[in-house]
């Protein structure tokens, strides 16, 4: 059974890529609730699986083996076309390198989702995310005329916008200065204090790490350990222990 206190759960999840020779078994069978409410950081080297555990999560790859649950529905069990409307509805992604539409206006960025799903956007909300996101006086520029921080920003804004249960975010601040980073935190932070989303981010960073309420870490293809209400300094000294 699904326990309510989870917004994702995986399930002894099997990830792997090719075959015979070159075939390469990103996930061992990982097990862990992401917590509602809650901001969760995955950290782990290089190739330890983060990205593929993100995907995962958020059914954008199907798991070899194991299960995945959102809100207590298996996604296995539901077919390519309405998981691509429940991704729209109910998660929002970020990525490291923000994947915006270079032809667009950051604001038809931030409400493409709405574009996609035939539906409207709420124009007080759209205003709010604008201005949460600081791109108030920004959102006509297309993404070539933004500095990467804004542009990130955007992205957020856009994966905000549809009010997700919950968001994924892989290394959103990796190509971000520390100041532009900082402000991607804090909006991640405010999502899950104020707005009652889920988080799930992964990072290489002990500094942003610090902003989750929970840290999991990831080695070959493994949960191997968790710290609860980590500071920066937990996190390093932990990842120190692993020789990472
Ligand atoms: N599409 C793919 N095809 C084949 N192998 C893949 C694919 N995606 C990932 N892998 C392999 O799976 C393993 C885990 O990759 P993953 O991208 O999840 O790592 P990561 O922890 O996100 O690393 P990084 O910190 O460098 O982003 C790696 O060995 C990688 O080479
Ligand atoms: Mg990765």
């Amino acid at each position: 059974m699904q326990g309510d206190a989870d917004v994702v759960r995986l399930e002894q999840i099997v990830k792997s890529y090719g075959g015979g020779q070159a075939r390469v078994t990103a996930l061992q069978g990982v097990s862990l609730g992401f917590r509602r409410g809650a901001f969760t950081a995955v950290m782990g080297p290089s190739g330890s699986g983060k990205s593929t555990l993100l995907h995962c999560a958020a059914g954008l790859d199907r798991p070899t083996s194991g299960s995945v649950w959102l809100s207590g529905r298996d996604l296995a069990r539901i077919p390519e076309p309405d998981l691509t409307e429940l991704r729209r509805r109910e998660m929002g992604f970020v990525f490291q390198s923000f994947n915006l539409v270079e032809s667009l206006t950051a604001l038809e960025n931030i409400t493409l989702p709405f574009r996609l799903s035939g539906t409207h956007a709420d124009r007080a909300w759209v205003r709010e995310i604008v201005t949460r996101t600081g791109l108030a006086e920004r959102v006509r520029h297309r993404p070539g005329a933004l500095s990467g921080g804004q542009q990130q920003r955007v992205a957020l804004a856009r994966a905000l916008v549809t009010r997700p249960e919950i968001i994924f975010a892989d290394e959103p601040t990796g190509a971000l200065d520390l100041e532009s980073g900082r402000q991607i935190l804090g909006l991640l932070r405010e999502a899950v204090d104020d707005y009652g989303q889920s988080v799930v981010m992964v990072t290489h960073d002990t500094g942003a790490a610090a902003y989750a309420d929970e840290v999991v870490f990831l080695a070959d293809g493994r949960v191997v350990d968790t710290i609860i209400q980590p500071s920066a300094e937990a996190v390093a000294r932990r990842m120190l222990g692993f020789g990472w």
